[in-house]
């Protein structure tokens, strides 16, 4: 059967170390992988804007020897020109792999069940689990060990919290979302990840409380608003204020990490004073961005490498 990736889900946590090692690996020995997928074309179709993803990918793609073809908005746009089950079964035929950020879980779904290639998903309304990798490989760079870990995610309930939630629970690291009444994680997922973190001697704590964050090592931002929602940053701003990740939260929780999947606006959900601080490994975990999806990349779809 044909592995995908469109949850995260699909990976344990022996799976999960497997995948950061290999990426430790692919970052630190370059050279020893730079014919892992040769011979190998990926197609990268985004429904959405994208910097990081797109860009990781493409260069990721091509330092193990292997080739990217972007489908941006216009030509990704699946169900307009024509619909997702026959892009799913056009592309397998072309491609070892298709990388999809889609407005819809559902689509991917959709994708995956018509395509005999394995299909990862670089976001959607639900997940962004590539993400959750690269946070994960840069907390490992950090601090050598997973469990044990407390990581303070602080503003919208979205797809970046989802990931990371589960990501930490299967590696048994405690997790709070500290989020305004009505912008909680998706009820459903929360449950799943506390039944994955409850085999795993981790939790997962859900409040509007910022104290609920005090004790973290790790605090972790995203947008406000998401793509999607056209809703000015400025007219949510009184309500999610108080999540914002500054200086003296910083100080108030004790935590010495900061992350952020970016995009960021600077002086909403974060200073520029905190992103651009001693603390904040922001950079490390764009780039590392590169490196988990390489690992991944490499274990769907070369064996002799992992
Ligand atoms: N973090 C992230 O996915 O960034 P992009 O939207 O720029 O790809
Ligand atoms: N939650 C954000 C993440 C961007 C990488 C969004 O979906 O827009």
């Amino acid at each position: 059967m044909t592995k995908h990736f469109l949850t995260g889900l699909e990976l344990d946590q022996a799976s999960v170390l497997s995948l950061l090692n290999l990426a430790k690996n692919i970052k630190q020995q370059p050279q020893e992988y730079n014919q892992a997928l040769a011979g190998k074309s990926i197609v990268t179709l985004f429904e959405k804007p994208s910097l990081r993803t797109r860009v990781s990918f493409d260069i990721g793609i091509n330092k193990l020897g292997g080739h990217a073809v972007y489908l941006d908005q216009q030509n990704g746009a699946m169900g307009s020109r024509e619909s997702v089950k026959d892009f799913a079964l056009n592309i397998a035929t072309w491609a070892d792999g298709l990388v999809a950020r889609v407005n819809h879980h559902q689509t991917l779904e959709t994708l995956a069940t018509y395509s005999n290639v394995p299909v990862v998903n670089s976001l959607c309304d639900l997940y962004h689990p590539c993400q959750a990798l690269a946070d994960f490989l840069t907390l490992y760079e950090v601090y050598g060990d997973l469990a044990g870990l407390k990581i303070a995610y602080l503003g919208e309930g979205n797809n970046v919290t989802h990931s990371l939630m589960l990501l930490a629970a299967t590696l048994g690291a405690d997790f709070v979302a500290v989020c305004p009444k009505g912008h909680s994680p998706d009820a459903q997922i929360v449950k799943q990840a506390e039944q994955i973190a409850a085999v795993n001697g981790a939790s997962v704590l859900i409040s509007d409380r910022v104290e609920a964050a005090v004790g973290a090592n790790v605090l972790y931002a995203d947008t406000w608003v998401s793509m999607g929602n056209t809703t000015p940053l400025e007219q949510v701003k009184a309500t999610f204020m108080p999540y914002q990740i500054n200086q003296q939260l910083v100080e108030n929780t004790g935590a010495q990490t900061i992350l952020h999947c970016q995009p960021a606006h600077r002086e909403f959900e974060i200073t520029s004073e905190v992103m651009d601080g001693a603390k904040s490994k922001i950079i490390q975990q764009a780039e590392n961005r590169m490196h988990a999806q390489n690992a991944l990349l490499v274990s769907l779809l070369n064996k002799d490498y992992v």
